[in-house]
């Protein structure tokens, strides 16, 4: 299929991004101000899904979408099976790149960064405050492993929601969280004109000097407007 044609119309505001939407120069503030707006959006149901890119330690790389459960300055958390593919990529090259895009508001941001893995506490806390069918979901499913049919999981699942029906389900070892603790934050505004806008934020490495137009931000972060 030709999809030559297939372009979306911009919508007509063009302000530029520091003028209207940049609200600080520390990217978790200015993340956190997108995410606050996103949510509000009911045309945006799930705003924390985000598209996981992780790769081989030869450089393969693979992404998948996976729900953001949490961020903050320590950085961006999420929750998975760590025997998956991207559990495994993990534990041998220990860094991914995040994507997020809000379609209404011509939004996107990608995070890059070291990824470590969260404690068994934190891990566990979060695992139990999940719907139980969620719980039991993680434990039926080894994910990314290769399984006769649905059947074969629609009867795992039935005999495990028999077997913990009045019980705690244990967090089966291998499902556990990680967190991605951000070096480099891209902000991507789209514009009417295709002059869209980019500023990208690095941490500042101690005793660097500054490079050209690259200005200092905040919580030991600098920034600088990339071509789009
Ligand atoms: C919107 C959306 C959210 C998802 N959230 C998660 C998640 O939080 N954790 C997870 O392990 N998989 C999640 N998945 C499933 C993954 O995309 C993927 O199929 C699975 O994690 C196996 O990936 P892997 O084999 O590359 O490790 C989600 C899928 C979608 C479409």
């Amino acid at each position: 299929m030709d999809l030559s044609s297939m372009r979306k119309r911009y919508r007509s505001d063009n302000e530029s991004f520091e003028e209207k939407h940049l609200v600080s120069i520390d990217p978790i503030v200015q993340f956190n101000d997108w995410f606050q707006e996103v949510t509000q959006c009911p045309a945006i149901e799930e705003p924390n899904a985000m598209c996981l890119a992780t790769a081989t330690r030869d450089g393969r790389p693979s992404a998948r979408m996976v729900l953001l459960k949490g961020f903050g300055p320590d950085g961006f958390r999420f929750y998975t099976n760590r025997e998956s593919r991207k559990g495994l990529d993990l534990e041998t090259n220990p860094v991914a790149s995040l994507l997020f895009y809000w379609e209404p508001f011509n939004r996107q941001v990608r995070i890059e960064g070291s990824v470590e893995r969260l404690s068994e506490d934190e891990t566990e806390k979060y695992f139990h405050s999940r719907p139980k069918s969620s719980q039991i979901g993680a434990v039926v499913s080894k994910q990314s492993q290769v399984i006769p049919d649905r059947e074969y999981l629609r009867q795992k699942n039935a005999e495990l929601e028999a077997e913990y029906k009045d019980k705690e389900v244990p967090k089966p070892p291998e499902w556990g969280g990680y967190i991605v603790r951000p070096s480099v934050i891209e902000f991507w505004q789209g514009q009417t004109n295709r002059l869209h806008d980019r500023i990208v934020f690095h941490k500042q490495e101690a005793d660097k000097e500054l490079g050209p137009w690259t200005h200092p931000g905040e919580g030991g972060w600098v920034y600088k407007r990339l071509a789009p």
